[in-house]
C-alpha cells in the first residue's frame, strides 16, 4: 500500500520539534506540500534553509498572540487548497490543582483547545467548498484516562477528545473525515526532561510494550488516518500508547 500526497497541501501546528517534527518528515516522504508551524524564529529560518526542495514552507504562529494566529489565518485564506489539517501544537504543566495559576489554565487552554478550534473553524470553510479534507487532533492518554497533577493539561486533552467527535458530525456530510491520535509516553527530550530517568525506569513496568512511543510511529498512525486510504474512519480517537489504557 502507498500513501501519496502529491497535489496535497498539508498544515502541521507545532511542526518544528518533537511529534511535529516527525510528522512533517513523513509528510515529505509521501510527496506533500507542507506549511508547518513553529514559536521560534531563528529555528524557522534555519529549517527553511534546510528543507530547501522538500516543499516545506516553516511559518511562525504562536498561539499566545492574536496578532499572530490573525496573521496566519490571513496567510491560509489566501491559500486554494488546504486538504489536511494536524492540530499537533500542545503544552503541559505540571501542579496539583491546589498550585494551577489563572494564567497557566489561559495558557495551556489557548495553545491545546482553543488554537484547534480556531484553525479547524476556518480550514473547514476552505475543505467544505473543495469537498474534501482530513483532520487530525494530536491529544494524549489523559485524554482518556489521567493522573496527579494534570487537570489542566487532561481537561483540554478531553475536551479536545469531544470536540473532534462534534466537528467529525459536522463535516461528515463534505467527504471530510476527523479523529484524533493520543500518544502514550513517546521518547521527546520533552518526556525526558519531564519525567527524568528514574521516573522513565518505573514507567516502563506499567507499559505492555516496556518502551516509550517513537514519535515515528505516532507519524504513522497520523499519516494513514490523513491519507486517501482512510475514507471511512471519523470522530475517533486512536490511542497510540504500546496497551498502557488497556492494562
Ligand atoms: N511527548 C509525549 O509523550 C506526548 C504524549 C501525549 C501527547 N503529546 C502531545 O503531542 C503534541 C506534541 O508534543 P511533543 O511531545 O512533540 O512536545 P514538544 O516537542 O514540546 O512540542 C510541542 C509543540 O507545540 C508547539 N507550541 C508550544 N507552544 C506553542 C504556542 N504558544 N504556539 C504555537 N505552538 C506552540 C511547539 O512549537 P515550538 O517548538 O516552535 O515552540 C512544539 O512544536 C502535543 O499536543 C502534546 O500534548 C505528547
Amino acid at each position: 500500500m502507498k500513501i501519496d500526497f502529491t497535489n496535497k497541501t498539508v498544515i502541521v501546528t507545532g511542526g518544528a520539534g518533537g511529534i511535529g517534527a516527525a510528522i512533517v518528515q513523513l509528510f515529505q516522504e509521501c510527496n506533500a506540500q507542507i506549511i508547518a508551524t513553529g514559536t521560534n524564529t531563528s529555528d524557522l529560518e534555519s529549517l527553511n534553509q534546510e528543507s530547501k526542495g522538500k516543499k516545506t514552507d516553516y511559518i511562525h504562529l504562536d498561539f499566545t498572540s492574536n496578532e499572530s494566529i490573525q496573521k496566519f489565518l490571513g496567510h491560509i485564506d489566501k491559500r486554494d487548497r488546504i486538504d489536511v489539517l494536524i492540530n499537533n501544537a500542545g503544552v503541559n504543566k505540571i501542579d496539583s490543582i491546589k498550585d494551577v495559576s489563572e494564567g497557566d489554565w489561559d495558557w495551556i487552554n489557548n495553545v491545546n483547545l482553543r488554537a484547534p478550534f480556531l484553525l479547524t473553524r476556518a480550514v473547514s470553510k476552505i475543505m467544505h467548498n473543495q469537498g474534501y479534507g482530513r483532520m487530525v487532533n494530536i491529544a494524549s492518554i489523559f485524554g482518556v484516562v489521567s493522573k496527579a497533577k494534570r487537570a489542566v493539561y487532561s481537561a483540554t486533552k478531553w475536551g479536545l477528545v469531544g470536540f473532534t467527535k462534534a466537528v467529525a458530525l459536522d463535516l461528515a456530510p463534505y467527504n471530510i473525515l476527523v479523529n484524533t491520535v493520543s500518544p502514550g509516553f513517546v521518547d521527546t527530550e520533552l518526556t525526558r526532561r519531564i519525567l527524568g530517568e528514574k521516573e522513565i525506569e518505573k514507567l516502563l513496568n506499567t507499559i505492555p510494550k516496556k518502551r516509550l512511543a517513537d514519535a515515528k510511529e505516532i507519524a504513522k498512525t497520523v499519516i494513514f488516518l490523513s491519507s486517501d486510504h482512510n475514507t471511512y474512519i471519523t470522530g475517533q480517537n486512536i490511542i497510540v500508547d504500546g496497551g498502557f489504557t488497556s492494562a
